[in-house]
């Protein structure tokens, strides 16, 4: 028995630190999108985004970023595999339900629907600021030629009440992702003993809370205002 508990640790691992690595990308990258609600003429947004394109410790984190998310999800899909193939009878289904949450259980599906929403919202501004500048606008912000990628997203929102929707959806499945994944990463890094698993379901729950209405609120503030 402990040697199962042991090795679904271990693969566990993996996921665990590669999604704290994405959690804290997460973070940083909300809290320079809320600049599009905070200033409409775009300003800090675009400094934002330009601090974020110019760093050099930002470049070499970029491909790590990519990397992360490539392990998170390949494995995410190696571990569905191998519990499904180590599942136990049919009847234990009941009992399982009642002592974790729907997210908890439903973390892969949740996953590969994120997948789906980031593959559509990379095709929409990393692909076209990386690989399609002449599609994009400059702006001179204190002195500082950048490009304009608050035009950018802030058109999308503005044109479409579709990717609003998709935007508000992505931003509660990221949610519902963290709240399961924010503690569950920790436990299996060893902060699993009765005290701080309490606190860290409670940390876990409010934080994916914030991603979540975070997120949303962007392409619902573009609803209400323009
Ligand atoms: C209102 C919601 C969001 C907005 C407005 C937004 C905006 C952006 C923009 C403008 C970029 C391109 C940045 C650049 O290359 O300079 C970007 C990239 C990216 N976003 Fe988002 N995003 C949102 C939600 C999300 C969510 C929910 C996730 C995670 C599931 C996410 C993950 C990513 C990733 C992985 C990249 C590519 C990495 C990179 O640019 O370095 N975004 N986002």
């Amino acid at each position: 028995m402990s040697s199962i508990l042991t090795a679904s640790i271990g693969r566990k691992l993996l996921m665990s630190i590669t999604g704290l690595f994405l959690i804290s990308f997460i973070t940083v990258h909300l809290a320079i999108n809320l600049s599009l609600v905070l200033d409409d003429s775009g300003k800090l947004f675009n400094m934002g985004a330009n601090f974020m394109a110019t760093n050099p410790v930002i470049k070499i984190i970029e491909p790590l970023l990519g990397l992360g998310f490539l392990i998170h999800i390949l494995w995410s899909l190696n571990i569905g595999y191998q519990n499904w193939k180590a599942r136990p009878v049919r009847y234990q289904k009941t009992s399982l339900s009642k002592s974790s949450t729907w997210a908890s259980r439903n973390m892969l599906i949740l996953g590969t629907l994120l997948f789906v929403f980031l593959i559509i919202h990379v095709i929409n501004f990393f692909l076209v600021i990386k690989f399609n500048p002449h599609l994009m606008y400059t702006v001179t912000v204190n002195g500082i030629e950048m490009e304009d990628t608050y035009t950018l997203v802030a058109s999308l929102f503005k044109d479409s009440i579709a990717y609003c929707i998709l935007y508000i959806l992505g931003g509660l499945l990221l949610g519902l992702h963290l709240s399961h994944g924010f503690w569950s990463a920790f436990q299996t890094l060893g902060l699993n003993n009765k005290y701080w698993m309490k606190r860290l379901q409670v940390i876990g729950r409010i934080y994916a809370i914030l991603v979540a209405i975070g997120f949303s609120a962007i392409p619902l503030y573009f609803i209400i205002k323009f």
